[in-house]
């Protein structure tokens, strides 16, 4: 047997723990696989006097993270602290200064900095690795840059983030309001105390953008992703969405117009009966479409320390065994340059919720404002009647711009007998 690829992981939380437990547990069969031994040799945490149910007496202790990658007995180092700036971004630095191979988790560094830290990767003639940044479990990293190689892609598109696709579909289940079910979910330990990062899409805007950049070949573009969170999902929407024949769900969704690459974030209505409104709960699922291939869905656990530690470990056997590929596909100075479509010129059809006054001459006045854009409606609900308080009106539009929607959501929000800002859902036509 080869000599042992000598690991140091940074960070024993989740996916660390995680790791290590998966390297001790399945040992064997990875050296198999491997062709030599995956040793964890070296870990960094804050407490070393933490339990992490994992094994350290054999293992050399880093109270300084940035040291461990600095060591000159190690090979490569696993960074699972996270974070774009700070120690988790110095530690991944050090390790390809030194030529160490690099295996991360770490989303937010790699959406922010993925182009460059790819391009000193490819100088230092080492891998960065970064499968468990995006959907945890999901090979989808190596599913769209190694397995559908022989594709020109036209549209990656996924629900990226497991938090708000469990509050989604716990609201639609339960027909309980979001406020309710995100305490829910924090209480379970789904949510964040701080939910902002999930339920406000920038998760899954920095999941997207890597995406995007594996997909279609272009740096790493975070600047350029439309991003809009959850929290204006009302029960009402959803129970709206059921009727029309559509479920809500946060999408990431990267496509090629003829305005360039789209890349977005919002909540999407799509049609009952496609595989992306099954994924539900915590799971996670992306659909790739390609020339050659067709139409591709890959599902699984997005998040977790069993499903993450899945994505690192497969890194690391790629590593033991010198399959070493460009983190994006290509070099990074073959990257291409599509420019980024601004969101303005998306096309698609609408979902509008409006909490009107019920008077006579309101929907005159909504129709006349969606007129004047060349907005044109395919479908209107109106519920319950009341001279009292507001009720709910829906209409549902033909394929029609961003730009011409948004001016006609700004002049109905105008309007005296409209109650509520007007609230848009776009729907998706897969
Ligand atoms: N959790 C998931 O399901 C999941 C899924 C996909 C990707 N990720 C990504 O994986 C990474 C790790 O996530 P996680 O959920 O495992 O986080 P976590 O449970 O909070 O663990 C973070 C670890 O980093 C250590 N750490 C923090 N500051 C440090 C420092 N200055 N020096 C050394 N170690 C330090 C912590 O030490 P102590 O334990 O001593 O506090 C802890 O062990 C993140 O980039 C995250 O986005 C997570």
């Amino acid at each position: 047997m080869n000599a042992p690829l000598r690991i140091a992981v940074a960070g024993l939380g989740t996916v660390g723990a995680g790791t290590l437990q998966l390297l001790q547990r399945q040992a064997e069969p990875l050296a198999v696989r491997a062709g030599r031994p995956l040793t964890v040799v070296a870990a960094s945490a804050r407490d070393r006097g933490r339990d992490r149910g994992v094994d350290l007496s054999t293992v050399r202790w880093y109270d300084d993270a940035a040291a461990l990658a600095a060591d000159p007995e190690i090979d490569v180092v696993v960074e699972l602290i996270g974070g774009a700036e700070g120690i988790g971004r110095q530690v991944v630095e050090t390790a390809l200064a030194r030529k160490k191979h690099v295996v991360t988790a770490n989303k937010a560094l790699m959406a922010e900095y993925g182009t460059a830290l790819a391009g000193k990767a490819e100088a230092a003639g080492v891998a960065l690795a970064f499968e468990a940044a995006v959907a945890g479990g999901i090979p989808i990293i190596k599913t769209l840059r190694e397995g559908l190689a022989g594709n020109r892609l036209s549209r990656v598109y996924g629900i990226l983030n497991g938090t708000t696709n469990y509050i989604l579909t716990t609201m639609r289940e339960t027909g309980r309001d979001f406020a309710e079910v995100l305490a829910e979910a924090q209480k379970l330990g789904y949510a964040e105390a701080d939910p902002s990062f999930d339920i406000d899409g920038v998760d899954a805007s920095h999941k997207l953008a890597i995406l995007a950049s594996v997909a279609f070949g272009r740096p790493v573009d975070l600047a350029g992703v439309y991003c809009e969170g959850i929290r204006h999902v009302s029960r009402l929407d959803i129970e709206f969405a059921e009727e029309l024949g559509y479920r809500i769900k946060l999408l990431g969704i990267a496509r090629l117009t003829d305005h360039g690459l789209e890349q977005r974030v919002h909540p999407c209505m799509v049609r009952r009966a496609t595989p992306i409104a099954a994924v539900e709960g915590v799971f996670n699922g992306i659909v790739a479409e390609g020339d050659f291939v067709g139409q591709l869905m890959l599902e699984g656990r997005g998040a977790g320390a069993g499903p993450t530690a899945s994505a690192v470990v497969a890194d690391l056997v790629d590593i033991a065994t010198g399959r070493l590929v460009s983190p994006f596909g290509v070099p990074v100075s073959l990257l291409g340059r599509i420019p980024g479509a601004p969101m303005e010129s998306h096309q698609g059809a609408y979902y509008i919720r409006l909490m009107v006054m019920d008077q006579p001459g309101v929907i005159a006045d909504v129709a006349a404002a969606l007129r004047d854009q060349q907005v044109s409606l395919e479908s209107m609900i109106q519920r319950g009647r009341s001279e009292s308080e507001a009720v709910p009106v829906v209409l549902t539009t033909h394929a029609t711009v961003e730009a011409a929607m948004q001016k006609a959501m700004a002049a109905i929000g105008k309007l005296k007998s409209v109650l509520e800002p007007p609230r848009i859902i776009r729907i998706e036509d897969f």
